[in-house]
């Protein structure tokens, strides 16, 4: 809990958004933005000083992630390594004739980028259907794979209702029916929660931001396996290695070290925090509104942390959000990317909710500040906030729409 400029009691439960940078974090920072700000490329001692705090931020990622100091590209952040992992691969590919496979709930980094590459005419897509969890079948990926796929994109968790996917497992059955497909996956959301070593998941190339994990935003990574063949995207200085041109932002790349430095050594105790009110909230939401019930997997390991989401009957998501907002909550609707649109969540659509449903959609993210008071908090306000919608609503709540059952309660 914070409070605001004008006294209020404010509760952020928006992590799987953005989260507040560590104190640590900016503490290391600083010193790359008063006094080593110097181009990393230039001659001059004080630059020299700036290009050893990347080489040192590049060793300690590589080796907090299984990787070679070689295999890290710095980028601005999860959309562009993501961009750089699907379109780089596909124009460094010497096939006439070029397949990409992902899955439905990727995020809009990813499906926008994809159906760009289709309408360019530079590969053929095909999209894997998710389960009622959200989850990818790795055997459905193996049969989507031909001898032209190029490429593969999973993402590691997701970011609307926090279903993790078996990395692993997937990286087994591609490596078994076309060894020459590379595969990618976003793990912008699980970072912070499950880490990840390239080695163990498996993957030729992963993607990460700093700050869904405590670190700055604008600063993001493209882990890339040693021989992966990758064009450069953004062309015009040898930075990285020639694959991502631009000069570094020395500070923000500290930062992306330190972050996941803090992370890695916080990861258990956030982990069974987050756990403890995330699971308050799944058991007890439903209980408390009616026509409620909450999206994804209860069950631990197959969930990222700290995460609730759920869909509410009769309402609009944005209406409670903004209610909330007024009582000092910031929640979200889902992807917070996608805030504002009118849409009902892809995820939740591809999951199999009915639409109507669909738009009903929040998301609760909890992170290492909230406390259990904050799920109590909520659990009494949020009630009242749905009955009075309700009340206001023309939408007919006298019986249940067709569909609805299955995704009431838990
Ligand atoms: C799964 C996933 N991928 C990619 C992104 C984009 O990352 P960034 O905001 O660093 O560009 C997000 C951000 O919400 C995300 O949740």
């Amino acid at each position: 809990m914070t409070i605001s400029r004008d006294g209020q009691r404010r509760i952020y439960i928006d992590h799987a958004a953005t989260t507040p940078p560590d104190p640590l974090v900016i503490e290391a920072m600083l010193p790359y933005l008063t006094q080593y700000w110097q181009n990393p490329s230039s001659i001059y001692v004080e630059a020299q000083a700036t290009r050893q705090a990347i080489d040192q931020s590049r060793n300690k990622i590589a080796d907090l992630i299984g990787a070679q100091p070689s295999e890290i590209i710095f980028t601005s952040g999860g959309t562009e390594s993501n961009t750089l992992a699907l379109r780089g691969v596909i124009a460094a590919s010497q096939l006439s004739d070029k397949h990409i496979v992902s899955s439905a709930t990727e995020h809009h980094a990813i499906l926008d980028t994809l159906e760009q590459i289709e309408l360019e005419n530079l590969a053929n897509i095909s999209i894997i259907e998710v389960d009622k969890l959200g989850q990818v079948n790795p055997g459905e990926v193996k049969k989507a794979i031909t001898n032209d796929t190029v490429l593969v994109t999973i993402m590691h968790a997701n970011n609307e209702v926090g279903t993790i996917n078996d990395i692993a497992q997937i990286a087994h059955e591609i490596r078994e029916v076309n060894p020459n497909t590379l595969f990618h996956t976003d793990a912008v959301q699980s970072m912070a929660h499950l880490g990840a070593n390239t080695k163990e998941l498996d993957v030729d190339l992963l993607t990460f931001t700093g700050h869904k994990m405590y670190g700055p935003r604008g600063a993001g990574c493209l882990y890339v396996r040693n021989g992966t063949p990758l064009q450069a995207q953004i062309v015009g200085g040898g930075q990285e290695e020639r694959r991502r041109a631009g000069t570094e932002d020395t500070a923000a790349i500290v930062g992306l070290a330190k972050a996941l430095e803090l992370t890695i050594d916080r990861r258990e105790s956030d982990i069974a925090h987050e756990q403890k009110l995330q699971n308050l909230l799944l058991s007890k939401l439903p209980m408390y509104i009616p026509f409620s019930g909450a999206t994804g997997p209860l069950n631990n390991s197959e969930r990222l942390p700290g995460h609730a989401s759920f869909v509410i009957g009769f309402v609009e998501g944005e209406s409670i959000l903004v209610a909330l907002d007024l009582a000092g909550f910031a929640a979200s609707s889902g992807s917070a990317c996608t805030t504002g649109s009118i849409e009902p969540s892809h995820v939740l659509l591809g999951m199999g909710i009915p639409e109507d449903l669909a738009r009903g959609s929040l998301r609760f993210s909890f992170g290492r500040n909230n406390s259990e008071e904050d799920v109590n908090d909520l659990l009494e306000i949020l009630p009242v906030i749905v009955q009075k919608l309700r009340s206001l609503s023309p939408l007919n709540n006298s019986s249940l729409p067709h569909g609805w059952e299955e995704w009431l309660g838990n």
